[in-house]
């Protein structure tokens, strides 16, 4: 089988390293794509590098633009190269604009797309990213879920069951790889950023920091807590952008650092006191982590981080946030409680299922979705 990956944004790589490496050891013959959405060293190459990601078949270099323009330049270059290379299947990852891309042009030539995280939902189509994941869905052949609420979601947008596959998170794999290697990571990094007990922040969301009258609050009020527990805020380069005079202007508490590589942020989450976030994907590691996650969002497409792990949604409440801080503060960390298949293993069940599919072996039929016990 010849499986194509599309990747091109931050949160695309650990997901994809997984599925290569389970792919790789089955033998099937793969190519990557990257669609060059993200291409700072600092947003990009580094995680090649960490991750073991071996370097792209084809770099598309499409770079910033509005989310029309970057979608469409990402389906132009694409639809020759996948003409040209014929893959038996296109796999895709998350919810970011070179997923979307991908799956339009593969469904329109005819090319099987597997979804990777599949059926995740905030219901708010005010976000790109849910726009993102209701059209890649409605367009995959195969559609990958991290937890029971995707499969519950696929169904009722009317996707057969039987191209539904509840497998785990996938970024999770990435991170059970790694945790080993990050209490070393961490101890250098203390000395480099001279830390003790510290917070982690992370903002980027349009939603959170293109608007003065959203931004500037929430900064007003992380720089205020930061006297009560320093705080290290590696600032995404669209933050960078829209604010940086403003960032320059905070307590010395509140330090502004560049964008981290996967092992050195893994290492702060890991010893982070409390993470403050817009992220997806760190809602679901901390989760694993068991450090308190607040999330600076209205909602979640991942609301088993809130019903089974440590993330608590503050929106834009900034009462609720102080509550929640110094609650987490005070009661450290919360009793640990893993989503069930969060274990590591989803690269190979992806695999496995993909390379059955493929030999024809046997109808694959997933079991239906209430047969699946639901996480209390
Ligand atoms: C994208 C994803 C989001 C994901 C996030 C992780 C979409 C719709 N959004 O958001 O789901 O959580 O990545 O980072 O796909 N820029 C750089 N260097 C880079 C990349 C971007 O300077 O390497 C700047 C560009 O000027 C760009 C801005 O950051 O305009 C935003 O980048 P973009 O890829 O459009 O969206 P993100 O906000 O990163």
């Amino acid at each position: 089988m010849r499986v194509l990956h599309v990747v091109g944004a931050r949160p695309n790589f650990m997901k994809a390293a997984p599925v290569h490496r389970a792919l790789g050891t089955r033998g099937h013959d793969q190519l990557l794509v990257h669609t060059g959405q993200h291409y700072d060293a600092r947003m990009s190459e580094i995680f090649f590098q960490e991750l073991g990601i071996p370097d792209p078949d084809e770099s598309l270099n499409v770079g910033s633009g509005s989310h029309a323009q970057q979608t469409a330049t990402i389906m132009s270059r694409l639809e020759p190269v996948l003409l040209a290379r014929q893959p038996d299947i296109v796999l895709v990852y998350g919810d970011v604009n070179s997923t979307v891309a991908a799956a339009l042009v593969c469904s329109k030539i005819g090319i099987r797309i597997g979804h990777v995280e599949a059926g995740l939902r905030s219901f708010d189509r005010s976000m790109p990213e849910e726009i993102n994941r209701l059209i890649t869905d409605q367009l995959a052949d195969v559609l990958f879920t991290p937890s029971i609420d995707g499969n519950e979601n696929l169904c009722r947008e009317g996707i057969p069951n039987e191209r539904i596959f509840l497998v785990g998170n996938i970024m999770i794999d990435t991170l059970v790889r790694f945790l080993p290697k990050v209490d070393e990571v961490y101890a250098r990094l203390r000395t480099d950023l001279s830390i003790g007990s510290f917070g982690l922040i992370t903002l980027h969301r349009p939603s959170n920091v293109d608007s003065e009258s959203t931004f500037l609050p929430m900064l007003e009020e992380l720089d205020s807590l930061s006297e009560s527990l320093p705080m290290l805020f590696p600032v995404h380069p669209r933050t960078r952008q829209n604010w940086s005079e403003r960032l320059k202007e905070c307590r010395p508490t509140l330090r502004m650092i560049d964008p981290l590589g996967y092992l050195e942020f893994l290492a702060l989450q890991k010893h982070a006191a409390i993470v403050i976030t817009d992220s997806g994907g760190i809602q679901e590691e901390t989760t694993f982590l068991g450090t308190p996650c607040l999330t600076l969002r209205e909602n979640t497409e991942r609301p088993i981080t809130v019903s089974m792990g440590t993330n608590v949604l503050i929106g834009h409440d900034w009462g609720l946030l102080r509550k929640h801080f110094y609650e987490a503060l005070n009661h450290k960390k919360k009793a640990i409680c893993v989503p069930p298949l969060w274990d590591g293993q989803t690269g190979e069940r992806i695999a496995e299922i993909l390379t059955r599919q493929a030999s024809h072996d046997e109808p694959i039929v997933p079991p239906p979705a209430s047969a699946i016990h639901s996480p209390q």
